[in-house]
């Protein structure tokens, strides 16, 4: 699980320096699937996962998540995008998303962001053993409500491993059916996703692309995550990348 993370976070590095205005999302998939392929020799759990058709997913501005790339989607001054690369090596799986900011964004373009990446991390940093998986939604909510913003119901974290998507599932907000405790190794993904306006979605005619029905700005961050005997480790964290 330890190496399938690290893995995961060099996708998201190396593609980084590769995005700019007029790149289509196609051709960032394209670029992804060589170096998941090709030169980290592992496979994506994206690419035939319920007959989804490409090998990561990119979701720009209103798209919540499972945007497919497509060419005619090229990325424009102001665009904010998640990237979410899943891999598979030796039967495990990691998981792991980020946005990505183009050009001269809106105020409350990057103000989104901020607040997305900062409700993860505060998620992150009480995870210990002991403590109950309903504390992680609550911090999420608890930011995300004070900034006015709202989170997506319908998608959550979940466990991970030699399943992709597995128990437990960690839901974004304070949910009373959240009551189990935390126990050390247990590995699962954060991925809170939060809307500009409202929290409801719509999914397009591909039955994959979801977006905000408002048609807000939607942004989301994911981590994989091993809870360690006093606290966490955090499977996907990127080189340069720190908990703050
Ligand atoms: N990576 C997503 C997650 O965080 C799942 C994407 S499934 C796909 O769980 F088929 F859309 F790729
Ligand atoms: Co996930």
């Amino acid at each position: 699980m330890k190496e399938v993370g690290k893995l995961t976070s060099k996708v998201l590095t190396m593609i980084k320096k590769k995005i700019d205005i007029g790149i289509s999302t196609e051709e960032i998939n394209n670029i992804c699937h060589d170096y998941i392929y090709n030169k980290l020799k592992v496979t994506s759990a994206c690419l035939g996962y319920k007959k989804y058709p490409k090998s990561i997913c990119i979701s720009v501005n209103d798209v919540v998540c499972h945007g497919i790339p497509n060419k005619n989607i090229i990325l424009k001054n102001g665009d904010i995008l998640n990237i979410d690369i899943s891999l598979k090596k030796d039967g495990y799986f990691g998981d792991s998303s980020q946005m990505f900011l183009i050009g001269k964004c809106s105020k409350i373009a990057k103000k989104l962001c901020k607040i997305t990446l900062k409700s993860l991390y505060e998620s992150i940093k009480i995870i210990k053993p002991g403590i109950k998986l309903r504390k992680i939604g609550q911090t999420i909510q608890n930011i995300a409500y004070k900034n006015n913003f709202s989170i997506v119901k319908e998608y959550c974290g979940h466990g991970i491993g030699k399943s992709f998507h597995e128990e437990p599932y960690i839901l974004h907000y304070d949910s009373p059916n959240q009551e189990i405790i935390l126990k050390e190794n247990m590995i699962f993904t954060i991925e809170p996703m939060i809307n500009e306006g409202k929290r409801h979605i719509i999914c397009d005619k591909d039955l994959w692309t979801i977006r905000t029905r408002d048609k807000s700005l939607s942004a989301q961050y994911e981590h994989t995550i091993l809870i360690t005997k006093n606290g966490y480790e955090v499977l996907t964290l990127r080189k340069n990348e720190k908990i703050v």
